[in-house]
Parts: C-alpha cells; sequence; structure tokens
C-alpha cells in the first residue's frame, strides 16, 4: 500500500490505492524523461557549441550500424513503456467497469440538485449514502432531468449519470468514514452546491442505521406494488390468458421481436417497454400496450424493472400474474436483488 500523499484525497477502497499507483508510476517515468531531455539539451549545448565563427557541423551519417541501433532504441523503449502502462490501466479500468456478482445493488437518481439514494431494502437518503464496509456496493444510476456526474475523490470513481439511461459504478470501501460526494459534471445554477457525502459504517453499525431509520418497502415490494397498481399483471401473465409477454427470467434473455431483430432484454429494454411500449413489439404480440411515459418517476421505473428481474429468478415459478408472494418473498435475501 502507498503512503498518503499530501493534498491527495484518502484511499478508501483498495482499487484506490492501485489506480494512485498506477498514476505515480506514469508522474514518475515522464518526470524521469523529463529531466533526462531538460539535462542532455544542456550538456550536448555546452559540449558541442560553436567554438570558432567560422565553424561548420558535421552531418552524421544516416544507415550506420550505431544510428540504425539508437533509432530501433529510441522506439521501441517508449513503445514498451507505453505498453506496459496501457496494460496496467486496461487491468484497472476493468476491474472498475466489472462489478462483482454478489455485489447489494443501491439506485441512485440524480436531480437538479441534489443525489436521491435507495437502499435495496428500501430506506431512501438525500446527498447522503450510507454503506457497510467491505462489501461490494453497485450503484445504478439515472437523472431525472440533465447529465450530472456521481464522483467520489475518496473511492476514486466517477461515473456521468444521464437522463433516460442506466449507468453503474461499483466500489468496496475498506476504510470507515465520510468522504466526500460531489457532482462532477456542470448541471445549473446550483451545480456546485449539488453535493454530499458517503458514510462508510462497520457492518453492525450499517444494520443498526438501517433499523433506526423509517422503514419502507423494499425496492422489489414497490415494484411489486407497482405491477398490480398499473394492472400491468393483467396482460403480463404465465397463463394461457396472456395478452403480453410472461416475464419471468425477462431480464438477460434474448427476446425475438415483430421486425425479426433478435435483442437482449436488460434494464434499458424493459425501460423503453415501459415509456414507449410501441418501440419494440415482440413477435407474437400485439402493441396494444399504453404508454407510461409521464405517469412513473425514475424511482417508480427503478422498482418495477427491480421486481421484473426478480420474477422467475428464485426457480420457484412464480408468475407476473401472482405479485403478492413475490412481494413477501422480496424482503427475503434469495430475492433478485442481491
Ligand atoms: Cu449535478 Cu452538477
Amino acid at each position: 500500500m502507498m503512503p498518503d500523499a499530501p493534498l491527495f484525497p484518502v484511499r478508501a477502497t483498495a482499487l484506490a490505492g492501485e489506480i494512485d499507483q498506477l498514476f505515480w508510476t506514469a508522474v514518475g517515468i515522464a518526470g524521469f524523461f523529463s529531466v533526462l531531455i531538460a539535462l542532455l539539451l544542456f550538456y550536448f549545448g555546452m559540449r558541442y557549441r560553436r567554438r570558432h565563427p567560422d565553424e561548420v557541423g558535421s552531418s552524421t551519417e544516416h544507415g550506420s550500424k550505431a544510428t540504425t541501433a539508437l533509432e530501433i532504441g529510441w522506439s521501441v523503449i517508449p513503445l514498451g513503456i507505453l505498453i506496459f502502462l496501457f496494460a496496467w490501466g486496461l487491468r484497472i479500468y476493468f476491474d472498475v467497469a466489472r462489478p462483482p456478482s454478489d455485489a447489494a445493488e443501491f439506485f441512485v437518481v440524480g436531480k437538479q440538485w441534489m443525489w436521491k439514494v435507495q437502499h435495496p431494502e428500501g430506506r431512501r437518503e438525500i446527498n447522503e449514502l450510507h454503506v457497510p464496509l467491505g462489501r461490494p456496493i453497485k450503484l445504478t444510476m439515472t437523472s431525472e432531468d440533465v447529465i450530472h456526474s456521481f464522483f467520489v475523490p475518496a473511492f476514486r470513481i466517477k461515473q456521468d449519470v444521464l437522463p433516460g439511461r442506466y449507468t453503474t459504478l461499483w466500489f468496496k470501501a475498506d476504510r470507515a468514514g465520510s468522504y466526500h460526494l460531489f457532482c462532477a459534471e456542470f448541471c445549473g445554477a446550483e451545480h456546485s452546491r449539488m453535493i454530499g457525502r458517503v458514510v462508510v459504517m462497520e457492518p453492525h453499525d450499517y444494520q443498526s442505521w438501517l433499523a433506526g431509520g423509517p422503514s419502507g418497502p423494499s425496492v422489489v415490494s414497490s415494484g411489486a406494488e407497482l405491477f398490480v397498481d398499473r394492472a400491468c399483471h393483467t396482460c403480463h401473465r404465465p397463463d394461457s390468458a396472456a395478452r403480453a409477454p410472461n416475464l419471468e427470467g425477462l431480464v438477460g434473455r434474448s427476446v425475438r421481436l415483430q421486425d425479426g431483430r433478435t435483442i437482449i432484454a436488460d434494464d434499458a429494454y424493459v425501460r423503453e417497454s415501459i415509456l414507449l411500449p410501441q418501440a419494440k413489439i415482440v413477435a407474437g404480440y400485439q402493441p396494444i400496450m399504453p404508454t407510461f411515459t409521464g405517469q412513473l418517476d425514475e424511482e417508480n421505473l427503478i422498482q418495477l424493472i427491480s421486481y421484473i428481474k426478480g420474477l422467475g429468478a428464485s426457480g420457484t415459478g412464480r408468475g407476473a400474474g401472482s405479485p403478492a408472494p413475490a412481494a413477501a418473498q422480496a424482503g427475503a435475501p434469495q430475492g433478485g436483488m442481491r
């Protein structure tokens, strides 16, 4: 582990340490060659300076063994250094970009000018994010209005938060404390005040914090309620009376569309199908679904998608037409949220 450098934010994840090592290695290499080149410039300037007014320089022969070796050297050595830095950076990028499969999914909605967070268990907060130490946390983020950017310097992570799309970030904090959260994309008059904090707590402190707050329904059971409330279950059902595709096990599966295309059903597809049902009609179905644009906010959409993701995931064959038992199991660890 590297020592904390002055003027640098503390490191609260293992990944932050690796990112800093790469950063300082790149700075070190650049610094070494900058100094070397400056010194050589000075040395050659002195060594080969003109000594008489009528002195003429001698030309170097191109293609001699010595110059060829020199040219190969100054091409291959920098190439090697750059490939080394690239490969190292790529490995870190893959770590940053791929959340572990056991990460707990939290939801973040950016809005002029605040961060709204929902825990999988249902607890909500604004401009604060409480997380347990040592547990991988995946953030699924979207915006209600303009582009924001979720930036936690102590974790060395930053990701734009876009309207109409889902982006993700993940981290595993290994140091308890309170860390700055910034919006890092200019988003309007009060962008500079769109700040908050991430509080990393010991797991038992986190549990008592969760228990101490107002307890609402979990994200998945809120989604189950909406599913019934908006009468989704009257058409999306597993039995023969279904007028719309059965949603069990949908997310992650490939779907064949009316126009012959095959797509993978991901969060963005489910979101689009709720808001713009006519955009992608599943083969064999009529375009009869009404749009829900303007009737569901981003948090409702997240809840519905989480619920739909959990359908069939527990392997008990619970249908979309029977959301009540699914709502009951939503708080249990085998739900689709973990
Ligand atoms: Cu949100 Cu800047």
